[in-house]
């Protein structure tokens, strides 16, 4: 669609969502919202890169190693992060999305790419951001954390077939997960309530990847993470803070009255939350946990100050150019 059309009449928003948001409240709205729900397609090599990203960020602050259980908040369209959890030697990965939306049998078949990575120990195919570089971790694979002993057991033939067949397990809506002979367990809870993560004071590491700008009741996801972590436990997660194209700015929701963007949101299954960086970190600290490193990224050619709509008038600087953010944070105790 041209640009004449794509921004409304000096509306904050482009034409193409808001239709599409108003389109989801007429009968028959459900499956267009359904289909508002896009996630990458399954990906060794990004789940990879996902992983080594936020196992060596939180490591670089603090965590001892590689954790024994992995709770994944929004795991999008497979679960080779928490597989590749496993195959750093955790035994315990939950997924947990609001929208059953990733694909198990295609995670199954990552197994044996996501192995192969390990095993040749290779560097993350495209780094992205955060750099880690000058955090210690030279892009290359993070021999300090995942040493030639771990890998072997981790990597054992003997275990990644009952890898394979655990991930390979029927999976779905099974709260409890499934447990192969050694003990691991590998969950998928979709949809989630967004409430209860796993028993208090069990997990040893959350982590959510580009998922925390949607979620609609962030306080209570922050505080489930907090409850569930234990003692020392960490949480990593990478936050775009970007209008997914839906507006003429890349900050422009920050535009845009909360009326207008309800008619956006429509009946989305989830959308932006509008939260900026220091309503994240504000309720993290609330939650109880403690905030250990803040890496943002800053953006240029946002939204003009005068355009902000109430209540994001007084936004500050850091919050209105803050494009990303990566925040690493830790359980007391
Ligand atoms: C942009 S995708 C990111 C997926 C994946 N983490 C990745 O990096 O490819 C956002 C994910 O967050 C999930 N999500 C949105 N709101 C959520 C909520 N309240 N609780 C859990 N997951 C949520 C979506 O269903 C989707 O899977």
């Amino acid at each position: 669609m041209g640009n004449s059309l794509t921004f409304s009449f000096g509306l904050p928003v482009r034409l193409v969502p808001l239709a599409k948001g108003l389109a989801t409240r007429l009968p028959g709205g459900d499956r267009l919202a359904a289909g508002t729900v896009k996630v990458r397609r399954p990906s060794a090599a990004k789940s990879y890169a996902i992983w080594l990203k936020h196992l060596g960020l939180a490591v670089r602050h603090g965590m001892e190693g590689p954790p024994a259980s992995l709770v994944e908040i929004g795991p999008g369209g497979d679960l080779g992060v928490g597989l590749a959890a496993l195959l750093s030697g955790a035994d315990h990965y939950r997924g947990l999305d609001v929208v059953p939306s990733a694909d198990l049998a295609a995670t199954r078949e990552l197994v044996g790419a996501l192995a192969a990575l390990f095993a040749a120990r290779a560097p993350r195919a495209r780094p992205g951001w955060p750099e880690t570089e000058h955090l210690g971790d030279t892009g290359a694979f993070p021999r300090h954390i995942l040493d030639d002993a771990r890998l072997a057991r981790a990597l054992d033939p003997q275990r990644l077939a009952a890898l394979a067949r655990l991930v390979g397990g029927e999976g779905g809506e099974d709260d409890e997960g499934d447990e192969d002979g050694g003990g691991r367990t590998f969950a998928y809870v979709a949809p989630w309530d967004g409430r209860g993560i796993a028993p208090a004071g069990t997990v040893g590491m959350v982590v959510s990847h580009a998922v925390m700008q949607h979620v609609d009741d962030p306080r209570a996801a922050y505080r489930a993470v907090a409850a569930a972590l234990a003692p020392g436990g960490y949480a990593t997660h990478q936050i775009d803070f970007c209008s997914m194209n839906l507006t003429r700015h890349w900050n422009g929701h920050w535009g845009c009255p909360d009326g207008l963007w309800a008619v956006v949101r429509g009946r989305r299954p989830y959308l932006i939350n509008r939260l900026p960086l220091s309503g994240h970190l504000d309720l993290i600290r609330d939650a109880g946990t403690e905030v250990v490193a803040v890496l943002a990224r800053a953006r240029s050619g946002g939204i003009p100050r005068r355009d902000l709509a109430e209540p994001w008038r007084s936004l500050g600087d850091d919050d209105l150019n803050c494009a990303e953010a990566f925040i690493v944070s830790r359980a007391r105790g």
